[in-house]
């Protein structure tokens, strides 16, 4: 991504997305308590116009306004759609791998990835068998031809995953004429049973019977089965929201948002910012 291109685009399609979900909520802006907007993690050039909307909105409406942590939002979302209370996510997309968990007033990251993010490493490979974007999708239907799985090498240091080497590891075996379906299955066998494995032992160590899953690869069925099983084992719930909200969402950041404000939380007008940087555990969690 381009991030000036990707700021055009957002500054391009805001209005009509805005005006779209009103419609489609068969709602009006007379009818809107708070504005929340997402202000973190990210891309900087993106945040910012999401956050000019946002306060434009909550100028012209007189409405408070109230800014969110995109993964915090993943976890809430979940348990809002799901029956989960008090569960672990396992939170896997492009971009980003983490285990994260409520501890002593905050959401804490347990595990998280070393370098690239898994949704960035199916990619990737994808690409590199020459399947197309996005190549989880790919990936995935390629890996059902086969049940042949090939040694790979298998990354967990402590509590957190790294996908670089084995992606490496993986064009060199390609290179090598190794067959793309043993690879595919191998791959998504190995990466999956990593992130698992330490959201396993986030489980274990925060005393949680409940996972679950978020992010864009959360949709992956092997990764679904995979997680039910793991749960299964040891006698804990595992819970898969919709894909439309495993998947980036506005919902998410919407209902964080109410969440927070219902609990007293708004942001002045003049002081709302963004942060592409903010970490997880950086955020008090004031509304549990
Ligand atoms: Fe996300």
């Amino acid at each position: 991504m381009i991030p000036n291109q990707v700021a055009e685009h957002h500054v391009e399609v805001c209005e009509k997305i805005i005006s779209d979900a009103l419609q489609k909520a068969n709602v009006s802006m007379k009818d809107i308590d708070v504005i929340a907007y997402s202000a973190a993690p990210g891309l900087g050039h993106a945040l910012n116009i999401g956050l000019m909307s946002a306060k434009t909105l909550a100028q012209k409406y007189n409405l408070p306004l109230v800014s969110v942590n995109h993964c915090i939002a993943h976890l809430e979302i979940s348990r809002c759609v799901t029956d989960a209370q008090d569960p672990v996510l396992l939170y896997v997309s492009g971009a980003n791998t983490q285990v994260i968990a409520y501890d002593s007033g905050r959401y804490r990251i347990f595990g998280e990835t070393l370098d690239i993010g898994i949704g960035n490493f199916l990619d990737s490979f994808a690409l590199a068998m020459g399947l197309g974007f996005p190549g989880g999708p790919l990936v995935y239907e390629l890996s059902l031809k086969s049940k042949n799985y090939i040694e790979l090498p298998y990354v967990v240091k402590g509590m957190d995953v790294s996908f670089s080497g084995l992606l490496t590891n993986i064009e060199q075996k390609l290179a090598k004429g190794m067959k793309k379906e043993d690879l595919a299955f191998s791959a998504q066998e190995t990466v999956f049973a990593m992130v698992l494995e330490v959201a396993e032992r986030a489980m274990a160590h925060c005393g949680k019977n409940e996972l679950v899953l978020g992010g864009g690869v959360g949709c992956n069925i092997r990764l679904q089965e995979m997680a039910h099983a793991m749960c299964k084992a040891r006698d804990a719930k595992c819970f898969v929201p919709a894909n439309q909200y495993l998947v980036d969402n506005a919902a998410m950041i919407a209902y964080t948002g109410l969440v927070m404000h219902k609990s007293g939380i708004s942001h002045e007008l003049v002081k709302a910012t963004i942060d592409p940087y903010e970490r997880t555990d950086e955020v008090p969690v004031s509304w549990r």
